[in-house]
Formats: structure tokens, C-alpha cells, sequence
């Protein structure tokens, strides 16, 4: 008799301990997915994206994708633009597109054309047909020692361009 009972309590403290452990293991689970997923490098996260004189080599007009962090890096007369590939009006990615004749006084070619409603923007970013409400929403640029950052974490929008959103490097 005590034999049994005995058993019976080493079952229901093994059933509690069981328990415990699924508990404690769902428990880390839920707070793992919480946690934010950056990788060093994706985006959402602050980027180095070159030195100095690698960024100050690419040519006024040029328009840089850096695909894997979802912005463009345009540069201007008044500095670099990093422009967030995501269109205004419904959130479609927008392609550049070199080959297209230019909307802006830059360069003869190369246009963003998004592909769901036809909006077409300049490399600024400024909208110059379809649907968008605004131009392309850019990232702060950011020049600390040697290297050039893009900080992918903070969009900003704007209801036009002005030279002080471009950045000097
Ligand atoms: S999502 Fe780009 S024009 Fe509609």
C-alpha cells in the first residue's frame, strides 16, 4: 500500500516537472520571437554602407542599389540620397530602371517606374506621374570617422525634396 502511494506521488511530482519544463521551454520561445530579428547588415538596422572614399567615388547621377537593405543610394548636386524602394502609394517595390528616359536634369536615363500603378519617380525621389502622395521616404545618412552609414531603422518622409535632405560626404 505505501509502495503504491508512493508511486502515485512520484507520478503526479513527475507530471508537475513535465509540465514545468514544456512551461519554461514555451515561455523562452515566446520571448525569442519578441525579440527583435536584425541581423548586423539587414535592414532595419544602422548599415555601414562603404568609407568615405568609396561613397565620394560614385559619380553625381548615379543611382546605387543596395538590394538586400531595400534602398537606392542616389547622388546629387547637393549630396547622397538614400531612398527607401518602397512606393508611397501602396507600398509596391519600386525597380530602378537606367534605361528609361530620366525625369530629372541629372542624367538623360534612369527613372524608378513602380510597377503596380504606373508612378514614376526622378532621382530624387520626387514623383512625376501616377498615384504616389509623396516622394520616396529616404534614410538619415550619417558620416562617422571614415565610414558612411545608412540608418534603416528611421524613415523619414517628406512632402517634397529640398537640398538639405541630401547628405555630404
Ligand atoms: S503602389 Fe506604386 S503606384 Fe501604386
Amino acid at each position: 500500500m505505501a509502495e503504491g502511494v508512493n508511486r502515485r506521488e512520484f507520478l503526479v511530482r513527475a507530471g508537475w516537472i513535465v509540465a514545468g519544463v514544456l512551461a519554461a521551454e514555451s515561455g523562452v520561445a515566446m520571448v525569442a520571437s519578441m525579440s527583435p530579428k536584425i541581423q548586423p547588415g539587414s535592414f532595419g538596422a544602422r548599415l555601414n554602407i562603404g568609407s568615405v572614399d568609396e561613397i565620394r567615388a560614385i559619380p553625381v547621377g548615379a543611382v546605387v542599389p543596395f538590394a538586400e537593405q531595400r534602398f537606392f543610394l542616389s547622388h546629387v548636386e547637393s549630396g547622397y540620397l538614400a531612398l527607401y524602394r518602397r512606393c508611397t502609394h501602396l507600398g509596391c517595390v519600386v525597380p530602378w530602371l537606367p534605361d528609361e528616359a530620366s525625369e530629372d536634369g541629372l542624367a538623360q536615363r534612369g527613372r524608378f517606374n513602380c510597377p503596380c500603378h504606373g508612378s514614376v519617380f526622378d532621382r530624387y525621389g520626387v514623383v512625376h506621374a501616377g498615384p504616389a502622395p509623396r516622394p520616396l521616404d529616404i534614410f538619415p545618412i550619417l558620416v562617422e570617422g571614415k565610414d558612411v552609414i545608412v540608418d534603416t531603422g528611421a524613415i523619414v518622409q517628406r512632402s517634397s525634396f529640398s537640398d538639405s535632405q541630401a547628405k555630404k560626404v
